[in-house]
């Protein structure tokens, strides 16, 4: 049996994606008042790397995305994306979220263009490139659809494309599949998958699913404790493409095993403390 590998931020995986990490986070640290949420978070995203977060309910895994976003200041450490310091929302930074995040009022097409916009894309960007991340997404004929006539899966789609629109080297997805149901999340995942082999970028994906975020990840970083900090980071050393039947392979079973062992433990501790 091969041996499971752990690695600090530093790792194999980032390097062999070619030089300087796309997301670099070194000492962060974030409190709400005097709740301290996380301290002392390290670790990088390659260019071309996706990193999972796992963590219990509460232990910040939101707080850092928005942290990395720049949405919401952190009170020590540094966050870098390229070789920007984030002080606030910077370009080339796309964010999915749980609740999906449409405006209700806009069409698909209006939801996507929505975004282009912002950024300031040209009425012949957003002419062009809407029907394509429409399409990418497998949302073609559905432009004219509001939110509430779609399912929790459709409604995804569309904020994944959106987000996928301005074309980020930055993705953040905050347990974006959490709101669907299972088999649909399953769709939704090799979706992610098929799509980021398409057009490979920097992901931050935050799960509470164990599976979710060793079939994803390029690596697994476990959060844990109060204030929640870095508890193990593991290497998925499962091979690309990933498909239905990575979720066979002994080594898939293995690692989960492994993520689950560090997790529960933790879950179990955390179930019996009295709250002061
Ligand atoms: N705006 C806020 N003000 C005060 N406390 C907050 C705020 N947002 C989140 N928290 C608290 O910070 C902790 C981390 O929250 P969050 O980042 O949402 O965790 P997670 O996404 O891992 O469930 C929780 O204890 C939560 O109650
Ligand atoms: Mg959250």
């Amino acid at each position: 049996m091969p041996e499971l590998r752990t690695s600090s931020a530093d790792s194999s995986t980032v390097m062999a994606s070619g030089g300087e990490p796309r997301i670099r986070v070194r000492g962060l640290g974030k409190h709400y008042g005097a709740l301290e949420v996380f301290r002392n978070i390290d670790f990088d995203v390659g260019e071309r790397e996706i990193v999972a977060i796992v963590g219990p309910s509460g232990c910040g895994k939101t707080t850092l995305l928005r942290c990395i976003d720049g949405l919401l200041p952190h009170d020590a450490g540094e966050i870098r994306v390229g070789r920007e310091i984030v002080t606030e929302p910077i370009a080339g930074v796309a964010m999915v979220f749980q609740h999906f995040g449409l405006f209700p009022w806009k069409t698909v097409y209006e939801n996507v263009a929505y975004g282009l916009r912002m950024a300031g894309a040209s009425k012949a960007d957003v002419e062009r490139k809407v029907p394509e991340f429409i399409k990418l997404v497998g949302l073609s004929g559905f432009e004219k659809a509001f939110p509430y006539q779609m399912s929790g899966g459709m409604q995804q789609r569309c904020g994944l494309a959106r987000a996928l629109a301005v074309e980020p080297n930055v993705l953040l997805m905050d347990e974006p599949f959490a709101a669907v149901d299972a088999q649909t999340r399953e769709i939704l995942q090799f979706e992610l998958l098929r799509i980021w082999e398409e057009r490979p970028t920097a992901m931050i994906f935050v799960t509470h699913s164990i599976e979710e975020a060793v079939l994803l990840g390029h690596r697994v970083i476990v959060l844990k404790g109060r204030p929640s900090s870095i508890h193990e980071t593991i290497t998925i050393d499962l091979p690309h493409p990933r498909t239905r039947d990575t979720l066979r392979e002994p080594r898939f079973a293995e690692l989960r095993e492994r993520v689950w062992g560090t997790l529960m433990r933790e879950a179990r501790e955390a179930e019996f403390v009295l709250e002061r």
